[in-house]
């Protein structure tokens, strides 16, 4: 996830690109750069970490010109620096582009282009859009992208100009957001709206497939094949602050929104469409040695911990390898077995969680092999690891993580496909069966978020809203759902809770079942479903409030519940990575209703760098 701003006008470029830039930071803030078309050249400047450098060096070295587009990265491909950092540039440094997206096909249309005298400046998979776009320019703008972007596979929302055409802005859009924002003698260019509102409120939502031309004094819009397309003009009521929130009263519940296609995008890139084979380069482990594990070990805190332990009972259940998970606080103390062919594989949204990257240190002096699930591309965690999975899900602003575990626990699916293919522990036809369950994920979060009354309804019945304690508890596959779960709710909402493997019920806590206490029970169809219905009844035969998460369609337990929340049918080993959206729904407007921070609760950091 990046930012992208493009403005033509009679103002300074770059005095309206890093208005709109500093609007769009929380999309990505490891480097900046501006490019400008001034006086029949193509100025840039860019600048490694937060906007704030890239300002200082623009206030030193002022750009000028009257058309010119900028961005603020996340990056995705090729780790945070200055040469990585876009615009990027065809050969001659005529065309510029900034890109927010992945651009799956990059490394063919890299080696095309390289094997053609193509010389690339940059590890990232944009530049390939800037070589591309030179490759078929030939004086119209607006035609040699719409040709460049025929090659391309993946998602991309790009802003693309040149100095010969110091008149047109050039806009497309496909999976990634782009918004055209239209004013009196000049147009913009942005990933979101908050980044164009002070400068006007009538806008275009470009749509798949579309690329736009765009003049000071008007646009148009054509699909890659040249059919014209005709937008609405929206207006935007939003404030300024609602609008970086999408409208969303908090980051959190917007990230939760996002899953859907967070999802995707972690699998972007990583399954073929065409032969149904996982693709995992990035994680720098041959064919040869990945036969060779004879063990993993999984490290984290807190969230990535729960991840790390759906990657456990995947990675065994199907590669049949042993899984060691420990908490990376624990790992780091307590001298750990470090046998010969161990991959470890710890997991970090931030990449900067101090426990995990000394258990990194510990586990790589014993000869082991790592390879992390990381969000934040060129964290240290990345950067000490022998190999990567990023998880491409995009800055996570609320403390408490949601879309980071669900596209965590999706890189562990993956690399379960992967090694259990390699290791021929699942045949060709299960592994295309497991990778067509995947894909089937974002659509069922998406009907969770679009039917989520039932959980909204119970957030603000007293019994949960005010409850004192809750317990969660699952079984399975879905134990590490119960521990999230509870982890969620206690963390921004306070309340004490506390999540356990179902059939520990009765070796302890069903000491506490009261008529007081809420007890979550996911029980989901699957192998395990009738014992969740005995415990079920055993907190309901003691007057505990019983809150379900069950399948679509299981009208049975209602009968044992106060209150049912339903998720679409799902393969079992996949299922925590929906459960984990409505149980994130409950803790955020039980917060809310309970008037707390959501986005920054008490005593919590959003990234743990200190023991
Ligand atoms: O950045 P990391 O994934 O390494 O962070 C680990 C934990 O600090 C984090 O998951 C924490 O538990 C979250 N606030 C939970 O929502």
């Amino acid at each position: 996830m990046c930012g992208i701003v493009g403005y033509i006008g009679d103002n300074n470029p770059t005095n309206v690109i890093m208005a709109g830039l500093h609007r769009l930071e929380y999309r990505g803030y490891d480097s900046a750069g501006v490019a400008v078309v001034n006086e029949g050249r193509l100025d840039c400047l860019k600048s490694l970490g937060k906007l704030k450098v890239l300002d200082e060096k623009l206030e030193a070295s002022p750009l000028g010109g009257k058309l010119g587009i900028g961005h603020t990265r996340w990056a995705t491909h090729g780790a945070p620096s200055e040469e990585n950092s876009h615009p990027h540039f065809d050969g001659a440094k005529e065309i510029a582009v900034v890109h927010n997206g992945i651009i799956e096909n990059y490394q063919e249309i890299r080696a095309a282009l390289e094997a053609d005298g193509v010389e690339f400046r940059s590890q990232t998979d944009t530049e390939t859009i800037a070589h591309l776009v030179r490759k078929y320019y030939q004086g119209d703008l607006f035609a040699a992208v719409k040709r460049a972007l025929q090659d391309v596979e993946g998602a991309y929302a790009i802003g693309v100009i040149c100095k010969d055409n110091p008149d047109v802005l050039v806009a497309a859009r496909h999976g990634s957001p782009l918004i055209v924002g239209l004013g009196d003698g000049e147009a913009f260019i942005a990933s979101d709206v908050p980044a164009i509102l002070r400068f006007t409120r009538k806008v275009l939502y470009l749509d798949n497939g579309q690329v736009c031309e765009i003049r000071r004094d008007g646009h148009r819009i054509e699909d890659l094949q040249g059919n014209t397309i005709e937008l609405e003009v929206n207006h935007i009521e939003w404030d300024d602050a609602a609008a970086e929130k999408e409208g969303y009263p908090h980051f959190m519940l917007k990230e939760i929104h996002q899953q859907p296609e967070v999802i995707q995008n972690t699998l972007r890139g990583r399954v073929d469409e065409g032969s149904d084979e996982v693709r995992l380069t990035e994680m720098n482990i041959s064919t040869d040695d990945l036969k060779k594990i004879e063990k993993i070990v999984i490290v984290a805190c807190g969230t990535a911990w729960h991840a790390g332990m759906v990657g456990k009972y995947l990675i065994e259940k199907f590669t049949r390898t042993p899984v060691e998970l420990d908490l990376a606080s624990e790992y780091r103390y307590r001298d750990p077995i470090v046998p010969e062919n161990t991959l470890m594989i710890p997991v970090s949204q931030s990449g900067e969680t101090a426990d995990t990257l000394e258990a990194i240190r510990i586990a790589k002096s014993r000869g082991a092999k790592v390879a992390s699930i990381v969000n934040a591309v060129g964290s240290s965690v990345a950067r000490e690891s022998h190999g990567v999975i990023y998880q491409q899900a995009g800055p996570e602003i609320g403390v408490a993580s949601t879309k980071a575990y669900t596209s965590q626990c999706t890189a562990f699916a993956l690399f379960t496909i992967w090694l259990a293919e390699t290791r021929e522990t699942i045949d060709k036809a299960e592994a295309k069966k497991m990778i067509a369950y995947l894909r089937e994920i974002p659509g069922k979060i998406q009907q969770i978020l679009d039917n989520q009354d039932a959980i909204q309804r119970c957030a603000e019945d007293p019994k949960y809203r005010d409850a004192q304690s809750a317990l969660y508890l699952g079984r399975s596959y879905n134990f590490p759902s119960a521990l999230e779960g509870a982890l969620k709710l206690k963390e921004i909402s306070y309340i004490h809770a506390e999540g356990y493997a179902a059939g520990e019920m009765k070796h302890g806590p069903i000491a506490l079942v009261t008529d007081e206490l809420p007890v979550v029970c996911v029980a989901v169809e699957g192998e395990t479903y009738d014992k969740m219905v005995s415990n079920i009844q055993e907190i309901r035969a003691r007057s505990g409030i019983v809150l379900s998460v069950a399948t679509e369609g299981n009208q049975n337990i209602e009968q044992h519940s106060d209150d049912v929340f339903y998720v679409p049918s799902c393969y079992e080993p996949f299922s925590p990575i929906v459960v984990a959206v409505p149980l994130q729904l409950l803790s955020y407007y039980v917060a809310a209703n309970r008037g707390c921070d959501v986005d920054q609760p008490r005593n919590l950091a959003k990234s743990v760098t200190v023991e």
